[in-house]
């Protein structure tokens, strides 16, 4: 069996290479068994889930790496998850269990094959033969050019945390690609807590040393949702004394960059962060504001002082819209907006009173708010928007 700890460089790439990282040795073996024997195959065993650092030497010199999805799940879908994101070798699980939620899990981030054991016929010889074929171009592809989504709210309260938190899980689901959702509400930013998750790192431990951060390190810091949406939270003490520069600020977005392909920011209502990367031309900023009167004073502010020149990825997000409690009529929001809001999300109490602070999101609910955020997570990843829900849509906002 091979130490993930002393991987050496200059592997033999004439064969396909394959790692079988697997803690429990009756699954791990009856795998390795199964491809045994194979030409142009090499296999080598590993009795551990490899830390970050280790991961990235496995995928060095590793075609396909195989993971035991049952001995710790989380662990071994969020080792999943990098390796897909970095897009260097393909990435296939194994499970003892027949579990069709699991297997979709893993499917979902970017795994290739799922196998449920025992292995039937030549399923695996099939899958590296798929492989096989896809390489050595796999090995260098690395995930399309990442797409920043920032939420901006024109006021404490609007539902700037609960729109971008669901639109980012939304958007994990919906695109089925690495997606990482970053909480900059500081000092107090609740966005890991409305998804009902414990993190235990922050923005500001990526932050503190931010000259030194790189995608290994940022990894350690953040927590994975059910949805497989990524999640870097928000520091739980106030220390206003140390505010982030603009410089760390950019470098962490950079590093996000490189390893997700979506990123979803809540900026809460920070205005001062309008000179950093966010706010970049191929950024999309979603401005959410409500039907109220400083609301909609605030936002024709912010719009006409800062946001002008932008078209589409300005995205006017109505929050809470009830169209038959209006105080305005929608020319006066238009006028108010100096332009037509492209989403209205439906005030619904009772969703999101049902689905705050635990892990079914509030995007994950069959609700029309939850299909409104869908469908703006459907648009932002290229997705036709779904025509049924469409119809709801309409018949809701008429
Ligand atoms: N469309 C909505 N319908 C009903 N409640 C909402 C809606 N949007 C947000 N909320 C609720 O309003 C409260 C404030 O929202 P939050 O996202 O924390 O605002 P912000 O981050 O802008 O301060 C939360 O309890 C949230 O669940
Ligand atoms: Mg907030």
């Amino acid at each position: 069996m091979s130490d993930v700890f002393n991987v050496q460089d200059g592997t033999e790439k004439s064969v396909l290479s394959v790692a079988l990282v697997g803690p429990h040795d009756q699954r791990r073996e009856a795998v390795a068994a199964a491809i045994a024997g194979r030409s142009g195959v090499a296999v080598e065993e590993f009795s551990s889930y490899p830390d970050e650092g280790e991961a990235l030497a496995l995928e060095d010199r590793s075609d396909v790496i195989v993971v035991d999805a049952d001995s710790d799940p989380d662990r071994a879908l969020s080792l999943a998850q990098s390796i897909c994101s970095r897009g260097r070798a393909s990435v296939m699980a194994y499970s003892g269990q027949a579990d069709v939620k699991v297997a979709i899990r893993f499917m979902r981030i970017g795994v290739r094959e799922f196998f449920t054991l025992p292995l039937e016929g030549p399923e695996i010889a099939d899958a590296l033969a798929r492989a096989s074929v896809r390489q050595p171009s796999q090995r260098q592809a690395s995930h399309a050019p990442s797409k920043v989504c920032v939420f901006l709210g024109t006021k404490g309260g609007c539902g700037v945390t609960a729109l971008a938190a669901n639109f980012a899980v939304a958007l994990a689901q919906e695109s089925e690609r690495p997606t990482l959702l970053m909480d900059f509400g500081l000092p107090l930013g609740d966005a890991a807590i409305n998804l009902g998750m414990i993190t235990e790192f922050s923005v500001a431990n990526a932050l503190k040393d931010a000259p030194r951060l790189d995608g290994n390190f940022l990894r350690t810091l953040l927590a994975t949702h059910s949805s497989t949406l990524s999640v870097l939270a928000a520091p739980s003490d106030f220390r206003l004394d140390q505010a982030p520069g603009v410089e760390a600020i950019n470098k962490l977005l950079a590093v996000a960059r490189q390893n997700f392909e979506f990123i979803v920011a809540d900026l809460g209502s920070r205005l001062d962060l309008l000179s950093s990367a966010f706010f970049d031309e191929s950024s999309i900023v979603y401005l959410v504001t409500q039907v109220g009167i400083s609301e909609l004073r605030n936002a024709n502010r912010m719009i006409s002082q800062f946001f002008a020149r932008r078209n589409d990825n300005l995205q006017i997000v109505l929050n809470r819209y009830k169209p038959a409690t209006l105080l305005f009529d929608d020319k006066h929001i238009e006028k108010a907006l100096t332009r037509p809001a492209q989403w209205k999300i439906p005030d619904d109490y009772s969703s999101a009173r049902r689905t705050q602070n635990t892990a079914n999101a509030m995007a994950m609910a069959d609700a029309p708010i939850s299909q409104a955020i869908r469908q703006m997570a459907r648009t932002a990843c290229g997705l036709p928007a779904e025509k049924e829900e469409k119809k709801k849509l309409f018949g809701f906002f008429r």
